[in-house]
């Protein structure tokens, strides 16, 4: 692989042998695995891959996992009492609610009942809160995905310039925020941009490191890069394309092709981030197991 590239499979790889390593430290001396369990309400084919995925992921770490599948018209009750149940299941290190839920269900609801924790997903606003404060907290799978990427990659970030495309709350938001905080693996200065800044191409030129995190297919093109920039593509699309068998390829946030040619460092869709997001999860319910984030 070109060095170039920010390898996310192959970081991810390696931090999936540490965490085998110590499940398997804590096993041998008997102790309880951690356990996550995963709750999949509905059949949205893109949510079943990927809790099939976490559940492939923790297999080949040791890692226990359990599948909670729920018929598309479980009510918002009876996933509220799966929840309570989960709470309570001393078995469980950690769980997830696989999102998005059915529209009858409010997620802001379900996610207020999970425990803390147990959030591993690290939605719970108490999660987040302590996050943004820089307090000991499970952190959102995809923002901790990318720290581990630039630290592993040794891509120095402390007084660099970051601008993160995108605001949301389980990405862009937090994401600025770890950046930002007066911390090793961090200390950059951040602009976060979204739908309605007005001079984006002046920003993003400006970039040291780029962060797509928008959702919009091959947005970032090369004129809105600088030369020598790191790029981070968070986006993932299928892309329609009769030349290949199954009919379409995978891209990202960003033009890959032509931005590739400009920056110092790029990770690739796919690849890239999306391997770390799941090492995150693992590494969370380790914690979780550990209890070394709550004691
Ligand atoms: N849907 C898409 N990504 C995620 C994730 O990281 N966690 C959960 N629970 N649902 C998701």
């Amino acid at each position: 692989m070109s060095k170039k590239l920010i390898d996310g499979k192959a970081i991810a790889a390696k931090i999936k042998k540490e965490i085998a390593a110590e499940v398997a430290a804590m096993i041998d001396a008997d102790q309880k695995g951690p356990h996550l369990a995963a709750v999949i309400v509905g059949d949205d084919p893109a949510s079943q891959t990927y809790v099939s995925s976490k559940e492939r992921a923790c297999a080949s770490v040791g890692i226990t996992s359990s599948i909670y599948r729920l018929e598309a018209k479980t009510t918002e009750k009876d996933l509220l009492d799966l929840v309570e149940f989960l709470n309570n299941d001393p078995d469980v290190d950690g769980f997830i609610v696989q999102m998005p839920l059915p529209d009858h269900i409010n997620a802001d609801t379900v996610i207020l009942a999970i425990d803390p924790k147990k959030d591993v997903d690290g939605f719970h606003p108490t999660n987040a809160g302590r996050m943004m404060l820089g307090l000991p907290a499970y952190q959102a799978a995809t923002p901790y995905g990318i720290m581990e990427l630039l630290k592993r990659s040794k891509i120095e970030v402390s007084g660099k310039h970051v601008v993160v495309l995108g605001r949301s709350n389980i990405v862009g938001t937090p994401v600025s925020v770890l950046l930002s905080r007066k911390a090793e693996g961090a200390d950059a200065t951040v602009t976060l941009c979204h739908s309605r800044t007005k001079n984006l191409k002046e920003i993003t030129l400006q970039a040291d490191i780029l962060i797509a995190a928008i959702g919009k297919c091959e947005f970032v093109t090369a004129d809105m890069v600088k030369p020598g920039a790191v790029v981070v593509d968070v986006g993932i699309h299928r892309v329609e394309d009769a030349k290949i068998e199954k009919g379409y390829h995978l891209a990202g946030d960003v033009d890959f092709k032509n931005v590739a040619e400009k920056v110092d460092r790029i990770t690739p869709v796919p690849g890239g981030v999306g391997p770390m997001t799941i090492v995150s999860l693992l590494q969370n319910t380790l914690a979780a197991a550990k209890k070394t984030i709550y004691r």
